[in-house]
């Protein structure tokens, strides 16, 4: 096997995703990155922009859902590695269509998987690393925190697709010896974050001196991860991980969705001080179907067996992502004037 990291990226178009071929390719240099990506709503080749004329990355439009396309990267590419983030992402998404869901969370992992087998048989794969999410485990009363050992109780079609791909992907460990692992992580922010998901909403809404919509009584709490700390997690545990085995990633940092919220709005009345005070801009709106009360995240697993510790304090990071969004202003301004606007609009009248 050869010393260069050949590292196939699926979803590397998206944000969290983008932000981990950043870090790739910023902190190593014997490295090939493939990133393949459908290109849905969610999908945007501005992400990468910077890596375009870079010899070490290449992109190739693929949805994983076409099973012969996927098979045949076998023979196409080198492979070593596989990092798999592509996934239809938005729980308000799969409430009001869960078959994408299904499609692209439960049957790309498989053809993925396969594709990893075959990889496997001509001793060429390293590591196959899934991403996942803590809200496979279900949601958590105001004790506690999502173990390893947590057993899963997914609320959403979203996290019951993760779900399903997750008890795949460890299938094909028992099964086939496959080098897989999985990460389930806690909700991340950060640069390039699709502005459908709270914290991207809420600064692009105060911005537009739009409404600030908050779900019920904005008592729900997340558990937020820095999307750099996260994409740092995730190549430790490429490189670290044990087969087989699952890693919580998250930073100890609950918040109510309401703290959120004030917390952006405060930072938006330093930063845009003509829509000052921005708190007055907040809506509670009708409350999301089977909405989670709470996740929080154990780390330790991932503190003590891979020495992995965030670098960024939430307060630092928080304004980092605000200061990202007001100095990028030309990428979310495309993004807002295409069909993501129109679902918006829809799907905000069909949530109230
Ligand atoms: P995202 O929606 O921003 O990006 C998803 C990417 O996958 C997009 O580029 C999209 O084009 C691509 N994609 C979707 N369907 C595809 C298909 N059929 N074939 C190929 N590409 C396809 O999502 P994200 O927030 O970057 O999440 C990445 C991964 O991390 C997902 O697996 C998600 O479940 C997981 N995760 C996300 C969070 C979070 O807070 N964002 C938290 C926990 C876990
Ligand atoms: P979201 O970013 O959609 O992530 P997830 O549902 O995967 O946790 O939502 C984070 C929290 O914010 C969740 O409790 C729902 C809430 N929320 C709102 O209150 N208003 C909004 O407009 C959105 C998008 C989310």
């Amino acid at each position: 096997m050869s010393k260069t990291r050949n590292i196939l990226v699926t979803g590397g178009a998206g944000f969290i995703g983008s932000n981990f071929v950043h870090t790739i390719l910023e902190s190593e240099e014997d490295v090939k990155v493939t990133v393949i990506d459908k290109l849905t709503y969610a999908g945007n080749l501005r992400n990468l922009e910077k890596w375009k004329d870079d010899k070490r990355f290449q992109f190739l439009k693929i949805d994983i859902t076409e099973k012969e396309k996927v098979l045949s990267l076998e023979n196409e590419l080198e492979i070593g590695e596989i990092v798999h983030f592509a996934a239809e992402s938005h729980v308000d998404r799969s409430i009001l269509g869960p078959e994408e869901f299904v499609k692209t969370n439960v049957l790309g992992t498989f053809y993925l998987l396969e594709l990893a087998r075959k990889l496997k048989e001509k001793n060429k794969l390293k590591v196959f690393l899934h991403v996942s999410t803590d809200e496979v485990f279900g949601t958590l009363d105001h004790d506690g925190a999502f173990t390893e050992s947590t057993p899963y109780a997914p609320n959403s079609p979203y996290s019951a697709s993760k779900a399903s791909s997750d008890h795949l992907v460890r299938s094909y460990f028992h099964t086939y010896g496959l080098p897989v692992i999985t990460t389930n992580c806690s909700n991340n922010y950060g640069p390039f974050h699709f502005p459908e998901k709270l914290i991207p909403l809420m600064i692009l809404n105060c911005l537009r001196g739009k409404p600030l919509p908050v779900y019920g009584n904005g008592g729900n709490i997340r558990d937020w991860l820095y999307v750099k700390d996260h994409c740092l997690a995730i190549n430790m545990v490429m490189k670290k991980g044990k087969f087989g085995e699952t890693y919580n990633i998250g930073t100890r940092n609950e918040k109510t969705n309401l703290d959120i919220v004030h917390t952006i709005c405060d930072l938006m009345d330093k930063k845009n001080p003509e829509g000052k005070p921005h708190r007055n801009l907040i809506q509670f709106v009708k409350d999301r179907p089977g909405h989670d009360f709470r996740y929080a995240i154990d780390p330790k697993k991932i503190e003590s067996e891979i020495g992995w510790k965030p670098k960024y304090k939430f307060e630092v990071a928080i304004e980092e992502t605000v200061n990202w969004f007001l100095e990028n202003r030309a990428w979310w301004e495309e993004i807002l004037s295409g069909d993501y606007n129109l679902y918006y609009e829809m799907q905000y009248k069909a949530i109230n």
